[in-house]
Formats: structure tokens, sequence, C-alpha cells
């Protein structure tokens, strides 16, 4: 018997399941049986004095869950930091436990009231190396942590928790004598269970089942080599035989009812202080969110952002627009265990147009480019959103924005003379040895512009269920229609990629008469379309179909092949209509109108046309060259082209995506940018609509 090991027990007298504040709780109201409960409570008492001393808390008439004396507090030496519960159906045991531990000599220490923690139930110090591991997620607050490490003097080290069952740290994970670690890794993210294996060296691990897990085998009392647990598998008891350890199981079924077990029933009260430095990561930011914080969902999108990225939050102000067209201000102080966990948080809240506030902006870091073409590794990749960044002491506009870049720094010289930094969006592969490059999420600002209140209504769909679609794509169309000849009418520009589905469903008419018109600007597509749309030219078939009559013609699928040869043969498109070779379609509408079009190249062409670039990034740098100044993209049926373009496209330009697949307009919508339009329906279809309608508006304008 150790009687240097005294832990505090609390009588089941008044335990029952009142009510439901974990899941185990669930459908077990008034379930469990007083008297087995007792029995089970005093066996578990009976091995533990065998163990330690067991001290006694009174039952409170009313306080269940006082049962769970391991919820009390933390104690460190003769110090203690009281719980405060997340649930008011607990938060009435606070002062019970509090006068028990002044009556016992501690000094007890409390923290704000708004802040949860749920003493050992939520922290537990490793056995070897005598830092607290913390848990955060459902009952107690990361914020809770750097009090901890404070008044405790100890390294803490923040583990987050992600599966309901396992609520409380001493659910899934129970450190042992000589540094051992019994836990259940699905319980934790990512980020803590990398944490776990710094720590902890894998022979010092033992991860156990679902199976133990749900038994309650984590929630284990150990003192010295013995384990004292409910239940625990015969793979569990031989691992840890094999570690030196015994194995008493005592049942607490009637507990489990609430959600606890051995461990949850005791609180170890001589806990020898070690020497740790005390230290806690935790990193905390202020942030600021300003719009339609409401109407567009921005503050529950950016909340959800800190909890999955493994943060916490508390919103210190909200003051909520009075009238519909009134914005929102947020803010937000955010709680992440470590900096690298902030970064990564701060760089989507960034995204989603959130600031630091002013008392704690800093420039942007910059990290120099060793090796061309590689960003050094935390660089911040920038989004379709207009971007600003703070260098020296200014805010400065990051030029040509798009996503999936880096910003580069570099300082701008004229006639000699500095002319201050310039930050532009760079892809990697053209990143230079010995440019500076923005990393981490300081001094990074993103404008969002205020989404339109309309915006998830924008994806129409003509075939969908549900919807009385015919009118609504007729009246999308309109509202297109409306748009492109405004855009002609001022100069603007408007460019169109496009599939050969486009060609294939009697859409080149359409298309044709839409460049005739003014309203295309730049034409991006790939081979495919260019060869189906000269083989109609050339032969009537679209890959061997008979357009105007909408049947097979035989030997037709040759067709596609012989037009590719043709155009070989003069060299390129342009040549073959010069030559009057190529006397109609879509592709002859380009050159006659001095059109530019750029047809990337894929692994799938065949040919290719000599017009089609097969150097990717040639093609890239081509498209990039032509959307630059696009007011709108009328993207036709082309998954490849399109997301390509929308990867190119900063936030601004309005996108209208068209498909039949539905999956393709949601995907291009869901790059976030606010102004672009989906319409699922037949392409053909779509074109002659569209057609029809600047007819319309324009009288003067002939439809073919
Ligand atoms: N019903 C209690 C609750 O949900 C059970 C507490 C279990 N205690 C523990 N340390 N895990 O709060």
């Amino acid at each position: 018997m150790t009687d240097t090991v005294r832990i505090l027990m609390c009588p089941p007298h008044h335990y029952d399941v009142d009510y439901v504040i974990n899941p185990w709780m669930e459908g077990n109201i008034h379930r469990s049986s007083r008297e087995r409960a007792e029995q089970q409570w005093n066996q578990l008492y009976e091995v533990l004095t065998g163990l330690a001393a067991v001290e006694l808390v009174s039952p409170e008439k009313g306080w269940p869950d006082m049962v769970f004396a391991a919820n009390a507090g933390l104690v460190l030496g003769d110090r203690v930091v009281l719980s405060r519960f997340l649930h008011p159906e607990r938060q009435g045991e606070e002062p019970y436990f509090q006068a028990w531990f002044e009556a016992n000599g501690f000094t007890v220490h409390t923290l704000p009231k708004s802040l949860p923690f749920e003493g050992a139930g939520d922290a537990l110090f490793d056995r070897a190396g005598g830092w607290l591991w913390a848990g955060y997620g459902f009952r107690s607050e990361l914020d809770s942590h750097p009090y901890l490490a404070d008044w405790l003097d100890v390294e803490v080290l923040s583990l987050r928790l992600v599966d309901q069952r396992f609520y409380h740290l001493d659910t899934c994970f129970c450190p042992l004598t000589d540094g051992y670690l019994m836990y259940y890794p699905p319980a934790f993210d990512a980020y803590s269970n990398r944490l776990i294996e710094l720590r902890v060296p894998a022979e010092k691990r033992i991860a156990i089942d679902e199976i133990d897990a749900i038994n309650f085998a984590c929630n284990t009392v150990n003192v010295d080599r013995t384990v004292v647990v409910n239940q625990a598998s015969d793979a569990l008891k031989e691992a840890l035989n094999e570690r030196g350890f015994t194995v008493e199981e005592t049942p607490l079924t009637e507990f489990l009812k609430a959600g606890g077990a051995a461990k949850c029933l005791t609180l170890k009260v001589t806990e020898p202080r070690r020497d740790t430095p005390k230290v806690s990561t935790i990193q905390s930011r202020v942030i600021h969110l300003e719009g339609h914080l409401l109407d567009s969902g921005l503050v529950n999108r950016a909340l959800d952002t800190i909890i999955t990225g493994g943060g916490s939050f508390q919103v210190l102000n909200f003051d909520l627009g009075k009238q519909r067209q009134d914005t929102s201000m947020a803010e937000v102080k955010v709680s992440a265990p470590d900096q690298t966990v902030m970064d990564d948080i701060m760089g989507q809240l960034i995204d989603l147009g959130a600031v630091s506030l002013p008392r704690e902006v800093a420039p942007a870091a910059l990290a120099p480019v060793v090796q061309a073409g590689v960003a050094p590794d935390d660089f911040y990749v920038t989004t379709i959103y207009p971007t600003e960044v703070l260098v020296g002491n200014s805010w400065i506009k990051v030029e040509g924005q798009r996503m999936d870049g880096a910003i580069a720094i570099t300082r701008a010289a004229s006639n000699g003379s500095d002319q201050g930094p310039v930050a532009r969006c760079k892809l990697l592969r053209d990143l230079q040895v010995g440019e500076d490059v923005v990393v981490g999420s300081k001094g990074i600002h993103t404008l969002r512009t205020a989404p339109s209140l309309k915006k998830k209504t924008d994806d129409f769909s003509f075939m969908g269920a549900g919807v009385s679609s015919e009118r609504r794509v007729e009246l999308v169309v309109e509202q297109i229609a409306w748009d492109l000849r405004r855009i002609r009418d001022r100069g603007g520009k408007v460019v169109v990629t496009a599939g050969p589905v486009v060609i294939h469903t009697g859409g080149s008419e359409h298309l044709k008469s839409l460049i005739q018109g003014g309203y295309v600007h730049a034409l991006l597509g790939g081979n495919a379309i260019a060869v189906h749309d000269i083989e109609q030219a050339m032969m009537g078939t679209s890959l061997g179909m008979d357009m105007k009559r909408g049947v097979s013609v035989q030997g037709g699928h040759r067709h596609h092949l012989k037009a590719i040869n043709t155009i070989r043969r003069y060299g390129s498109i342009a040549n073959a209509v010069e030559k009057g070779v190529l006397t109609s379609g879509v592709m002859y509408e380009c050159v006659k109108n001095n059109i530019p079009f750029s047809l990337a190249g894929s692994i799938r062409d065949d040919g290719p046309l000599p017009d089609t670039q097969m150097n990717l990034i040639e093609a890239q740098a081509d498209y990039a060259r032509l959307i630059e100044g696009a007011d709108l993209i009328l993207m036709l049926s082309s998954m490849l082209h399109s997301i390509g373009v929308g990867n190119m496209t900063p936030a601004g330009v309005k996108m209208v995506c068209v498909d039949i697949n539905p999956a393709v307009v949601t995907k291009l919508s869901d790059r976030g940018s606010v102004e672009s339009t989906g319409v699922v329906t037949d392409v053909g279809l779509f074109l002659s609509l569209l057609v029809q309608q600047l007819s319309k508006l324009t009288g003067q304008y002939t439809y073919i």
C-alpha cells in the first residue's frame, strides 16, 4: 500500500441520471439503479483503499454528478484550480468542492465565470515528463489553459477532442506510471495526435481499440503498477501486463450510464510538483469582421473555421446591422494551441475578409526564395480576392491577383531611384531566387465584396427536379443577355471558354452569331472544340454525327481526323481560312473577326491541330493573357477549361457557367466568387435562348 497517494471520492447517495449533458446519458434518464451504483462504488472504494488513502467529500442532494470527483478541480502540490462547469446542471457543485479544498488547506484558484474548465476530467499530468496534458473541444475552453500554466507553474500541452463520446480527456487518455500512455487516437484531431507522438515515444504508447474505448478502459485509476478499470479486453490486459502493469477490473456499468467510470469517480489530491518550465504555447489574436455577416453566413463560416482548424473563440463584440442594407461588425478573440495552428486558422480567416485589430497589426513576414520555383514553407496562399499586404509602414495592393499563388515582394525602380516595394501574385514556378515571399498570416488583408443576397439561389437548374426551371433559365438568360449587351456597348470584354459539347449540341450556329454580333472578345478551349467545329464546317458532321439530320454517318468517325489533317496541311486555322479551305464555323468567325483564341492541349488530343498549344505552361500563360481585363466570362460546357480559367480569374469578374452536369456548376461557384452564376442546362439550348434574347434586345441584331 502506498499511503503517500491520497484520492478523493464522493459517495453516490444522490447519484442518478437526471439530465443529458453527454451522449452516454441519452436514453438513460432514471435508468440507473441506485442500489447497484452503491454496490459498484463500494467495490471500487474497497479496491482503492488497498492502494491509496481515500478521502471523502460529502455528496449533496440535487447534484447527482457530484459523484464524479475528478471534475472537482485540478490539483498540483498545495494548489488547486477549481472547475468551472460548462453546463448549469453541474455548476452548483462548484461551492461544495471549493469548501472541501479550502478546508483541506489548498490554495484555490478560480477562473473567470465564463471560462469553462472541468478539472482533472480534462487535465492529466504526464507521469514521466511532469507536463500537463489538457483537453478542450467539448467541456473545457482552450483559453483556460494559459491560466493553468500560470497558476500551477507547469508546461501545458493542449489536446483537442473531436469525438463527442469522449467529451472529457480522461475518457480517452490515460498517462501511466513511467511515462506510458494508454489512449484512443481517433478521439483527437490530427494535430493533437502529432503532438502526442512527438512527446511520447512509440514504445510507451498503448493505443487502444474502440471496443476498449467505449468500455472506458482509458478511464483508469493508476497507482504505481496497478491499473483499476471497469473492463478491459484480453488484448489490452496482455499489452498492459507485458509492460509490467496489473489490471484490476471492477464493474462500473451504472456510472457508464452517466458517461463516467473509475477515473471519473476519483480525484488524486496528492500530485507532487516537478520541475517543468511554466509554458503555454497558446496564441490568441483578436480579429475584426465586417459586412453582411448574418445574411451571407460569414460569421458562421468564420467561427466554424476556427473550431475545425483546432482553435477556439470568444465573441467580444457583435454589432448587428439594424436594416437590411446595414452591415454588421464582430470582434472575435481567436485562440489556438500554438503558432502553426494559429497561422493556419488566420490564413483562412483572412480569406473570409477578417482583419487583425489595429493594435495587433504587424507587418507581413517575408522569407526569401532560395530555390527558383519553390516558395518558403509557410508561404501565404493567395485567393481570388483583392489583397493588401503591410510592408514597412504601408499597405500595398497585390497586383495580378489570382488564387493559388504566392505574394512576391520586389522593389520597383525607375530612373535609378527606388519607387518602394511592389507586391505581386506569382505562381510557384515563376518565383525567382532572391525574391521575398509573404509567409504566415500577419499583415495581410483581403477585401471581400459584399456577397449578393441572392447568392445561393443563383444556380438555376433547367432540368433539375422541383424547380420550375424552364422559366428560371429564361430569366437568367435575360439577365445575361442584358449584361452582354451593356458590356459590348461600353467597349468591355467578354471571354468565352467552350467545350466540344457546344458543337455536338448544335450550339455552334449561336456561338457564331455571338461572335458576329461583337459579343465575344476572346475564345478559350481545347483541341476538341476546334476540331469538331472544323469537322462540322467541312463535312457537316460533329464526331461523325450529321448535325442537320441528327444521325450518324457511315465512316463518320474518321471525319474529325480528316479535318485535323487538312488544317495541318495548311499550317494553321488562319491559313486554312485565308486559302478558302475553311469557310464557316466558330473558328472561321474568330479568324474573320480578329477574335484571339487559345487552344490548350491535353493528353487525349487527336492531331493536334497546329494551333493547339501542347506546352501547358505556355497555354496557361496564353489563357491568362486573354482573360486580362475581362468583365464577364461565359463558360460553356467544359469542366477542364472552365475550372482552369476560374483558377486564374480574380474576384470581380462575372462568371457564367453553363453545364448539364450540376457538379461542374457547383464546383465553380464553390470557388467563393460571389459574381458567379451557374446554369444547369443543355448548352445548345442555352445559346439558342441567349441569341434570341439578344436579338430581341437589340432589334437590329439578326438571329441566324
Ligand atoms: N455526467 C457527468 C458529466 O457529463 C459525467 C462526468 C464524468 N467525469 C469525467 N471525469 N469524465 O459531466
